[in-house]
């Protein structure tokens, strides 16, 4: 797995104390001087608001991160549990930190928002604004997008003008005993994300139909096929979030 390098800005767009680090300590990277000015940056939040954030430098040694995202919250969720296989299938260069935390969150409400995000909604926005890209993996309910993780999806795309989501690149799995795979409710997710501007991955769609007969009862994804299309997603997850950076 070839490692990631962003490009960063010419010199002159980076701000003064950048460029002392970079002079000191001859890498752009983690400076305590700066407040860490180069971990991950809300990319869209500055291609919209012009606002002079930190640049996206990465050193070509550090993983990408993926935040991995479940919208079940049951202990033996198939969901949770190819989110973990996910994990295990990871092409080397790709770290999936999984929020765990969507049980936490209250039901959005714009009153409970103007007083302040609750913690876990603070919470979900940091890892997700840390993240390069979205790993969701969504079970499907009543044809569409469980209301747990849609929540999750509401507080996070807030406000618009300055959402975690806008331009983060995602991509979807979704786990089911029926036939269908969670088709329905992907398609449902895809939706979602045209409005926060988020580009979600073409394909390939992971659909994984008759779970209760891909997983062991311990939660392992035992059925190979399904684990070579997960890795297959990942590989063109990376690639997706490699062409999606600003030059
Ligand atoms: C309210 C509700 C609605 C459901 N609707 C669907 C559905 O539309 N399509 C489907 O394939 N499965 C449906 N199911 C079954 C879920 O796919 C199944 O419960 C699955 O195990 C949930 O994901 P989890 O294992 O990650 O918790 C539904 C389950 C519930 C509780």
């Amino acid at each position: 797995m070839r490692r990631i390098e962003i490009a960063g800005r010419r010199d002159a767009e980076r701000r003064p104390e950048q460029r002392d680090c970079e002079q000191s300590h001859g890498r752009r990277q983690l400076c305590p001087r700066s407040g860490g000015h180069v971990q991950n940056v809300e990319r869209g939040h500055r291609r919209r608001t012009g606002l002079t954030l930190a640049a996206p430098v990465r050193h070509e040694t550090t993983p990408m991160r993926a935040c991995g995202l479940a919208g079940s919250l049951r202990k033996g969720s198939y969901n949770r549990a190819l989110l973990r296989a996910a994990i295990t299938v990871a092409p080397s260069g790709l770290d999936i930190e999984v929020f765990e935390r969507l049980g936490e969150m209250p039901l959005y409400n714009a009153d409970v928002e103007a007083a302040g995000d609750p913690e876990p909604v603070a919470a979900l926005k940091a890892a997700i604004g840390a993240a390069d890209a979205l790993l969701i993996v969504t079970p499907e309910y009543n044809y569409g997008v469980p209301g747990v993780l849609k929540n999750a999806i509401d507080w996070a795309s807030r406000p618009p003008s300055s959402s975690v989501l806008d331009g983060k690149p995602i991509a979807l799995m979704g786990a089911t005993p029926g036939r269908t795979g969670t088709a329905r409710a992907q398609l449902a997710l895809r939706q979602s994300f045209v409005f926060t501007r988020s580009p979600v991955l073409p394909g390939p769609e992971v659909l994984v139909a008759e779970a209760h007969e891909k997983f062991a009862p311990d939660g392992t994804l035992r059925d190979e096929a399904t684990r070579e299309h997960v890795r297959e997603l990942l590989q063109r997850l990376v690639r997706w979030t490699e062409r999606l950076r600003p030059r």
